[in-house]
């Protein structure tokens, strides 16, 4: 049984982090003509309303795009990221929050494909209904890590999978290590981002290193810290993404976002960011 709803958290300042980077991804792969894939592992509803009482009940959104939204200084990448929030929220005000399906909607092309793995059964309706019948579009309501091994390599060979499971137990960090080490015996040169939560425990500490090991052509490893875990050291101080096979555009892009966001969505005087690659 799965607890976790996505819709408590929807635009927090983890979902800034990872979705900026998507869009950073996203936009490089479409500089080529050719197709490409997007798996989404762990894809949630599709999109989030932060008038419902799942977004009202924490408000996690208030520390993160809400933070950016009235902003007049976004750094061009940031700049972009918000334009889509906002294209999303097409009255105006800050009403709805897309989720990763909603962000790879908008920025595929006709001839993209888009694979969408949940697990949740209410989450995997909101889902299907909202992207189900989209022309290049299949939505599955089937464990993504098993799945991702029927979805590479594509066809075309160019590739993005985005893993962003909720690591509701502590199997999660040993399923994204095993599930992309098959994935790259499949497909070596697709593109892999894997998001995590920066929470203490043993699991999460020590995956970004786990997934360095992985990767033989190159990583790089981006994190945000926002705020001071609680007194027993609970909580989601921030997150990180870590990415297989980056664009070699995406360190450089980062230097300018990450300082950014630790001004904007810091919430203690010690929020800071973490920078780091191997370039293949
Ligand atoms: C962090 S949320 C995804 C958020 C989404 N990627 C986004 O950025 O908008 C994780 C989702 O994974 C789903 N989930 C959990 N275990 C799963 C599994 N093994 N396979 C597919 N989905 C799963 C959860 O129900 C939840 O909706």
């Amino acid at each position: 049984m799965l607890a976790y709803r996505h819709a408590f958290h929807a635009g927090n300042h983890a979902d800034v982090l990872k979705h900026t980077v998507l869009t950073l991804v996203l936009r490089y792969m479409n500089q080529k003509d050719k197709p490409y894939r997007l798996v989404d592992t762990h894809a949630g509803a599709g999109g989030y309303s932060l008038e419902g009482r799942y977004a009202q009940k924490k408000g996690e959104f208030e520390q993160g795009i809400a933070r950016l939204w009235d902003r007049d200084d976004l750094p061009e990448a940031v700049a972009d990221y918000v334009s889509l929030v906002r294209a999303f929220n097409s009255d105006g005000p800050l009403k709805q929050y897309p989720g990763s399906p909603a962000f790879a909607q908008m920025l595929l092309r006709e001839k993209d494909q888009l694979r969408l793995f949940e697990l949740h059964n209410t989450d995997h309706r909101i889902l299907e209904t909202y992207l189900g019948k989209e022309r290049g579009v299949q939505v599955m309501n089937s464990d993504g890590f098993e799945g991702l091994k029927g979805q590479v390599p594509p066809s075309s060979r160019r590739g993005v999978v985005l893993m962003d499971p909720s690591y509701e137990g502590h199997g999660d960090y040993g399923k994204v290590v095993a599930s992309l080490r098959d994935a790259l015996t499949r497909f070596a040169e697709g593109v892999y981002m894997v998001w995590y939560p920066q929470v203490s425990k043993v699991e999460a500490a020590q995956l970004p290193r786990r997934l360095e090991a992985l990767a033989p052509k190159g990583w790089l490893h981006a994190r945000l810290t926002v705020q001071v875990p609680d007194s027993q050291g609970f909580g989601l101080a921030g997150s990180g993404v870590f990415i297989l096979n980056p664009p070699y555009t995406l360190h450089d892009e980062l230097l300018n976002v990450l300082p950014y966001l630790v001004d904007v969505l810091g919430q203690y005087d010690d929020a800071e960011y973490l920078l780091e690659q191997r370039a293949s």
